[in-house]
């Protein structure tokens, strides 16, 4: 339960607050919080890098930068938190914003468990409250392009989807796997699954729905990283379609796409980082009428996927009081359908959805103690267990000595 009263949001400027000030802070959530300026100040923002969060202040115009990040949600009172840390200090700085009363913009990927999930939501609000809910950001769910096909495969004028390909195919070089947190579970969260395909495999489930069953392989075939640096999967759909997903970081021609075959039509995405109209395609099976295949291709106004267009739409469900796209069990289809996908890969077993719940250990560590994959006890982590995987501590325990307790 959070701490303070609900508040009513309906008629007052929103008070925003940034969390962790790098990269994404300055290129995504910063810019998408201006261009809302005429609803939301951002009052404050918070690093463990002091240097970091005064220049993001003194660049943003920001009056309060904190290195304490208890004080700050304490004196600043925040109704929004941009959270834009690394993944692995997510699930305790959305807890600690949400019971403070603030509703919660948090970074993907959500956080490295779904056990860690399941700590984020126990602490949020009720719509009977009017929240406040934590949001994942998943900025690829919120483009016109990918708005329209939801809209044509939802209405059935495509027909039944059959068959997908969904493919995060990028390349990163041993320089970028030099940085000691990446590649590592207890760092990164995972592989290329985890840190870059999730946003496609994410709109895959949007677009298509639920999932019933996933058979996966992984591969560590160039990187020197704990982690996979390839995966491929095969997963079932409730409504019949079967998808192939890969994620890699070793392709030198990088592509992100999606590829949905209908009874009517096959839809196809193909970008890098972020797409517009333009970069989708529907092709219409032979014999369908002129003006109906025309109907498909009017994607309307273009709205690229941003920040920008999430963020527009949580808006205007804080100021309803209503539960956020991406929030909850929307918000955790993406980290639950990868948990299966390394599961399936390191136990060479099909996973159902839903099968991963508390007292199995990839419930609470995306390795799930797996010899092979575990981290080496070398490594200073968790030790690779000499036979099947048994539970594993739980993440989800208060830190002893939170990263946030350093002086302001
Ligand atoms: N949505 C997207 O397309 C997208 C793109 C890039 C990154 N991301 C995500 O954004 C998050 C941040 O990535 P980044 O590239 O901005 O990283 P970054 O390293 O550039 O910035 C992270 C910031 O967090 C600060 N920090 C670290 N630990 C902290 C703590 N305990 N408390 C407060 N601040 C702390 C660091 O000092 C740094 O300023 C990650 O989860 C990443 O996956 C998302």
């Amino acid at each position: 339960m959070f701490a303070t009263s609900p508040r009513n949001l309906t008629d007052r400027r929103i008070r925003a607050a940034v969390i962790g000030t790098g990269q994404i802070a300055k290129g995504a959530h910063l810019p998408a919080l201006r261009t809302l300026g005429d609803e939301i100040d951002i009052v404050a923002a918070f690093d463990i890098d002091e240097e970091a969060v005064r220049a993001f202040c003194a660049d943003g115009d920001i009056p309060h930068p904190y290195t304490d990040l208890a004080r700050m949600l304490d004196e600043q009172r925040p109704d929004l938190v941009s959270i834009c840390t690394p993944p692995v200090f997510h699930r305790e700085q959305t807890v600690a914003a949400l019971r403070s009363g603030a509703w919660v913009w948090c970074e993907k990927p959500p956080c490295p468990s779904l056990a860690e999930f399941d700590a984020i939501e126990a602490a949020e609000g009720t719509e009977a409250d009017g929240g406040p809910f934590a949001a994942i950001v998943f900025q690829h769910r919120f483009g016109s392009g990918a708005d329209h096909v939801r809209s044509l495969l939802a209405e059935g004028s495509l027909g039944r989807p059959l068959v997908a390909h969904c493919q995060t195919t990028w390349y990163r070089d041993t320089d970028y796997y030099a940085v000691p947190w990446r590649g590592r579970w207890a760092s990164e969260g995972g592989g290329p699954a985890m840190g870059h395909g999730i946003h496609q495999m994410d709109l895959l489930l949007d677009l298509l729905g639920p999932w019933s069953e996933v058979r996966a392989m992984t591969g560590r075939l160039v990187h020197d990283v704990e982690t996979e640096d390839v995966s491929t999967a095969l997963v079932r759909f409730d409504g019949g379609a079967l998808a192939t997903v890969v994620n890699s970081v070793l392709s030198p021609d990088e592509v992100s796409r999606i590829r949905i075959d209908c009874e009517r039509a096959t839809v196809e995405l193909t970008h890098l980082y972020g797409y517009g109209n333009d970069d989708w395609r529907i092709t219409p099976a032979p014999g369908t009428a002129t003006a109906e295949a025309a109907r498909w291709q009017d994607m309307g106004e273009n709205v690229p996927s941003s920040h920008l267009a999430q963020l527009r739409g949580l808006v205007t469900d804080m100021r309803a009081g209503r539960r956020p796209r991406s929030s909850g069990a929307d918000g955790r289809k993406s980290l639950e359908l990868i948990t299966a996908l390394y599961k399936s890969a390191f136990t060479d077993t099909t996973v159902r959805a839903g099968e991963i719940g508390p007292g199995d250990p990839f419930h609470t560590v995306l390795h799930g103690g797996a010899p092979g994959w575990a981290p080496d006890a070398a490594t200073g982590d968790a030790p690779v267990p000499a036979q099947a995987p048994t539970a594993t501590p739980d993440p989800t325990a208060e830190p002893a000595a939170p990263a946030t307790e350093i002086p302001a």
